[in-house]
């Protein structure tokens, strides 16, 4: 079955075709950086708008990377959740004009699901990986699943704030480094000789049996890191000069609390049940020390590590069209009354 799949969630243009849900022939993603890089941060209408102008040939492009034409696909998959309602839309507009006029099925993929998903593209061996310890470490999302098919799906928890990538760009902005924060970040953090026990920040731990996330108070012990505490009498709470090699301290002490975060969650979840496999998707899990902290984590525990190649990291349309054609040998599709929906599934 080759599935053409389409993404538009958030600030990513994206279009790719698979063959059998995980031999990617195709996958083209058109970037909006440049257009949101001035406000550090996607402005949801510019993003709209730019959907609708690359969309077609965005699509027209990984059809022809592929070497299909229209009349060789056998179905239409997109993500209509969660994410930017008017981003969303475009996609869902589009997949739906493709599917009635080529009388292909249709699906709707959970953007978040996919991510997960992003792992098993372009792999080779099968084998069971149910049941599956799901991650999504992404700009929008930070949340753990319990997969038992890619049918059943159930979300153990997630930020109750912050999404880690989201704390990654917001610290980038205070360190004054460009937008998209998250890779620059990482870059910084590997400075040679960066401290990452310089300086103490908190790992939000929420109840002991919590699988919650919180990223802000994290974000915030940063900020007063750089500017200061307001108000503070303490000399070491006043702000310090913002040396290159401070700014790369900060960076490694953020990195580091942000991966014990997650991995410490990772760790209560792994403990509640023996899985097979560990799902891990979203574009932090294109940050160098936590895909290091989740290799060495899932070899400790004899958990088969699922983790995506850089490629598959941030937002793609190859794991649309792979989780979509999944789902579509499982008996699942979409009809003409598919929505767009700004949150995910529980
Ligand atoms: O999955 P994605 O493309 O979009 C969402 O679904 O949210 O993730 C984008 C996020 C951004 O916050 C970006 O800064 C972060 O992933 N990111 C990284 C790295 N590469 C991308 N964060 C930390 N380290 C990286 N190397
Ligand atoms: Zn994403």
């Amino acid at each position: 079955m080759i599935v053409l799949g389409l993404e538009s969630s958030c600030d990513e243009t994206a279009a790719a075709v698979v063959r059998g849900g995980r031999e990617v022939l195709s996958s083209v993603v058109s970037s909006q950086y440049e257009l949101h890089a001035e406000y550090a941060g996607v402005v949801p209408e510019i993003a709209s708008r730019a959907h609708v102008e690359r969309v077609v040939p965005v699509m027209r492009e990984a059809l022809e990377r592929a070497g299909v034409g229209l009349g060789m696909i056998d179905a239409v998959a997109v993500g209509n959740r969660p994410g930017l309602i008017g981003c969303l839309l475009v996609g869902v507009g589009a997949a739906k004009a493709l599917s009635w006029s080529l009388a292909k099925p249709l699906i709707g993929v959970d953007h978040v699901h996919a991510h997960l998903y992003s792992g098993m593209l372009d792999r080779q061996e099968d084998g069971s990986i149910f049941p599956a310890l799901g991650l999504v470490v992404s700009g929008g999302h930070t949340a753990l699943f319990h997969l038992d098919s890619w049918n059943q799906v159930k979300r153990l928890g997630g930020t109750i704030d912050d999404a880690v990538g989201e704390a990654y760009d917001k610290v980038a902005t205070v360190l004054g480094l460009p937008h998209p924060g998250g890779p620059n970040l990482d870059r910084l953090a590997r400075t040679p000789g960066a401290d990452e026990r310089a300086i103490e920040l908190p790992v939000s731990r929420l109840s002991r049996e919590s699988l919650d996330f919180s990223f802000s108070g994290l974000k915030t012990s940063v900020l007063y890191a750089v500017k200061g505490v307001p108000n503070a009498r303490d000399p070491d709470k006043l702000p310090k000069p913002l040396t290159d090699e401070r700014k790369a301290d900060i960076a490694a002490s953020f990195q580091k609390a942000a991966c014990d975060a997650v991995m410490l969650k990772l760790a209560r979840a792994a403990d509640r049940l023996e899985y097979r496999a560990l799902l891990v998707g979203g574009g932090v899990s294109a940050n160098s020390r936590l895909r290091g902290c989740l290799e060495a984590f899932a070899a400790k525990r004899g958990i088969h590590a699922v983790i995506p190649p850089m490629c598959y990291c941030m937002d793609n349309a190859a794991m649309i069209a792979g989780l979509g054609g999944t789902l579509l040998a499982l008996g699942r599709h979409s009809d003409m009354n598919l929505q767009a929906d700004p949150v995910t599934a529980l």
